[in-house]
């Protein structure tokens, strides 16, 4: 595979592993960024992926009969394989590359949907607290809006530094076993950074930064789509202690085993 050449400076590369994020100002071309709404509208519409546990609402109790606070589909290319087309895909991992090491590669996507007006807020949290305790990694997120992202819609807010810090315990947003969206315990906020986008910017982001995303007070939709890559993840001898994943009931995990069930 031939990727884009990513020409990120030393300066870039320094800061991201200094700060432990870094802003992209274009990731998405412009004449990608009506596509990719059309496409993000229409599987968010469809609530595609829901019999399978894959949309579900990422801040609520994720009830079929309530509108999502936080619409969440994991694995949108699944889906919708428009995704794999944009030449933002090669461009990520052509970037994660110069960041991570040659090994990158893309280990899954997810979209965030911050509904007109009522979207709400994503907690701070470190991503990896959502991923498997026995496992050391070093992998981005990469988070790209679809319109503008404003303070004022959600776009996104980091601690810098916090990459380096250890794994924070977490528990499910306002303690509710229900819902899947974790909250750190504990952090200290004040000298975090807010980091607006225009369509099709991003932000990178290492696996452990620390970062929050406000409520949508505006009238458009929020839209984020994100694609994750890592390099191999090591096992570890000392596997952490997720616990806050053993008290959790959601919907979701009932429905995905109720699909597994039903495909045998
Ligand atoms: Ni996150």
């Amino acid at each position: 595979m031939s990727l884009p050449k990513s020409n990120l400076t030393p300066e870039e590369i320094a800061f991201f592993h200094r700060e432990g994020y870094l802003v992209i100002d274009r990731l998405l071309e412009e004449s990608e960024l009506a596509f990719a709404r059309e496409v993000y509208d229409r599987i968010f519409e469809a609530r595609t992926g829901r019999e399978e546990g894959n949309e579900f609402d990422l801040a609520g109790a994720d009830e079929d009969e309530k509108p999502a606070a936080l619409p969440q589909i994991l694995s949108p290319a699944r889906y919708a394989p428009e995704f794999e087309t944009l030449k933002a895909r090669d461009r990520a991992l052509a970037i994660t590359r110069q960041l991570l090491g040659e090994d990158a590669f893309f280990s899954g996507d997810h979209a965030i949907l911050k509904p007109a007006g009522y979207g709400a807020e994503t907690p701070w949290h470190q991503d990896e607290a959502y991923w498997d305790e026995a496992s050391h990694y070093n992998a981005v997120s990469v988070w790209i809006p679809f319109q503008e992202a404003t303070q004022e819609n959600g776009c996104l807010h980091f601690i810098p530094g916090s990459h380096l810090w250890e794994l924070k315990p977490h528990h499910p947003i306002g303690n509710d076993p229900r819902v899947h969206g974790l909250e750190v315990d504990q952090v200290d906020p004040s000298g975090a950074v807010v980091c607006p986008l225009k369509a099709g910017g991003a932000t990178i982001h290492h696996s452990r930064t620390m970062h929050y995303a406000g409520p949508n007070r505006t009238q458009g939709v929020r839209r984020a789509y994100i694609m994750v890559f890592q390099t191999p993840a090591r096992k570890l001898e000392q596997p952490h202690d997720f616990y806050w994943w053993k008290s959790r009931t959601t919907t979701r995990e009932k429905r995905a085993q109720a699909y597994k069930e039903k495909q045998g």
